[in-house]
């Protein structure tokens, strides 16, 4: 799908899915910049704004990364980096595109490092406070929302990831990332290969209660 700027609002939210099979092909550089002016967009605490971009498109540090990416894939969750250990019968389609991501990351033509700036939240006590504060994930993750919202305006395809928080002091070193900053989320992006479809989620009416917890609407 090419570049579509015109569906309408309701229609972007509901097809905004994980899209983790992307292809090589260049993504001009206009339209990454209008994703990530969207993302800056996003309301933070007294607008402090606390968010930096890594792009990376450069061949050689998205293999570093990829290589990562899939050791820790394979640590963590216990996904074979090696296709023939991987059995084929019960993959469900979610399990196939996860594996095709974690097989193909440095193929994407960027890979986006969204970081955040450090910052104790205020329950913490000064006297508490010890090592690193945490990145501001509270003011990062609508700009993050709001990057992915527009990939999916642009036809490009995104996917939100965090797996590379395995392997985040390497990530630091390699990228020189200040420690004031921690890397809250990681996305490629790409056009993608396969259509965007209707995400499954369940509706806020089964979410959700009137006045009191536990009051539902049809009671
Ligand atoms: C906090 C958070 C962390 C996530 N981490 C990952 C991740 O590490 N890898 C990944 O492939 N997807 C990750 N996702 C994406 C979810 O897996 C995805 O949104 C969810 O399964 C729903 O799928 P859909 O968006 O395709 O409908 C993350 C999403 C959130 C909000």
């Amino acid at each position: 799908m090419t570049e579509n700027t015109d569906i309408p609002f309701f229609e972007l939210v509901e097809s905004m899915r994980a899209m983790r099979r992307l292809k090589p092909d260049p993504v001009p550089m206009e339209l990454i910049w209008k994703v990530l002016n969207a993302g800056v967009q996003a309301p933070s605490g007294q607008n402090t704004q606390p968010w930096k971009f890594v792009l990376v498109s450069a061949s050689e540090p998205k293999a570093w990364f990829a290589d990562r990416y899939a050791a820790a894939m394979e640590d963590r969750f216990g996904l074979s980096r090696d296709s023939e250990k991987r059995g084929v019968s019960r993959r469900r389609g979610q399990l196939r595109a996860i594996y095709h991501q974690m097989d193909h990351l440095q193929d994407a033509p960027y890979l986006l490092l969204v970081c955040g700036e450090r910052d104790w939240p205020f329950k913490v006590a000064e006297k508490d406070r010890v090592g690193l504060a945490p990145p501001n994930y509270g003011a990062v993750y609508p700009c993050v929302q709001n990057i992915l919202l527009a990939c999916r305006a642009l036809g490009l395809g995104a996917a939100l990831t965090t797996m590379h928080q395995v392997f985040e002091d390497e990530l630091h070193e390699y990228f020189q990332i200040p420690k004031e900053f921690g890397v809250v989320v990681t996305i490629p992006i790409g056009y993608p290969i396969g259509n965007f479809g209707e995400v499954s989620r369940i509706p806020a009416e089964q979410k959700t209660f009137l006045n009191q917890w536990g009051v539902t609407s049809s009671q």
